[in-house]
């Protein structure tokens, strides 16, 4: 694998490559790679020739008090990982690199309505950050498709938008999330949590799967099932952020007649705030 940290000389080995017909796959990272960010390394090579993956802590996305000081930068250990599943290229830009003009001078990328609802509220301007540096590291790799995680299920539905409002030619493709043995969605902000809190932390899919199984018995009770679901957590420990029963498609609360379904949740567990959430077709 090749890491490579100008645009430039990305552009020079990507086009070698385009000119000999490759397709080319691309999934973006902040790096601190797990086991979820090597599936998605894993999806882009069984559907493209050359697989590019990006390590970009991305400061446009981070609010004020938030981890950007303290996000794990793990670069050797990532290069190894990526290596070690046949990753290609690995674009690491510096944050001059990324923002010539600094920060307060980008021209920002802004998703309406979706980037406000759930992750958007309660992190404001985080996913004008998000869409903003998608929208330049797809201009810089020009890649056929890209693969994000479904845990950011927001952000995915967030770039799909993006990408089709913006008429980008990139085919997006969602992959499965990825979980460890007791249901706990892989997440770089997991290594934040003591072991005690990582044991507390599988009942927010626990939760997820109990209000799941009531909506496939029947249950209309949204509010109610929302309600339950919230308690359930502060009693294990956490402390409220928001629990959702939506429409897949628009991520607006369901009605009775939806019948595809996301619950999206978040919520605060010592000092990480962790997602998941899950898909139903009733
Ligand atoms: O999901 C992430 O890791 C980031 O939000 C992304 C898509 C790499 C943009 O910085």
């Amino acid at each position: 694998m090749i890491t490579i940290h100008t645009i430039a000389e990305l552009r020079a080995a990507l086009s070698k490559e385009r000119f000999k017909g490759k397709r080319i796959g691309f999934v973006p990272t902040m790096g601190n790679l797990h086991e979820g960010h090597l599936q998605l390394i894993d999806q882009a090579k069984s559907c493209s020739d050359i697989v590019v993956s990006s390590i970009f802590v991305n400061p446009l996305q981070f609010g004020a008090g938030e981890d950007l000081d303290n996000y794990p930068r793990t670069l050797l250990a990532d290069q190894e990982k990526l290596a070690s599943r046949g990753c290609n290229f690995l674009f690491a830009p510096t944050d001059a690199e990324v923002y010539p003009h600094g920060r307060e001078a980008q021209t920002q990328v802004e998703v309406p309505v979706i980037s406000d609802m759930y992750c958007g509220e309660s992190r404001p301007g985080h996913f004008r950050g998000v869409s903003t540096v998608v929208c330049k590291l797809f201009g810089m790799v020009q890649p056929d498709v890209a693969i994000f995680g479904e845990k950011d299920f927001q952000q995915l539905m967030v770039i799909r938008r993006m990408t089709e409002d913006l008429s980008l030619p990139v085919e997006i493709q969602g992959a499965p999330i990825a979980r460890n043995e007791h249901g706990l969605a892989l997440s770089s902000r997991n290594g934040y949590l003591s072991p005690e809190e990582l044991k507390t932390a599988t009942v927010l899919n626990q939760t997820l799967r109990t209000t799941r199984d009531a909506l496939l018995s029947g249950s209309k009770a949204f509010a109610e099932l929302e309600e339950q679901a919230q308690n359930t957590l502060e009693t294990a420990g956490f402390k409220r952020d928001y629990y959702k029963i939506c429409r897949r498609s628009d991520l607006q609360a369901a009605s009775e007649d939806d019948n595809a379904i996301v619950i999206v949740a978040a919520a605060y567990l010592g000092p990480a705030r962790l997602i998941d959430n899950i898909q139903i077709d009733l």
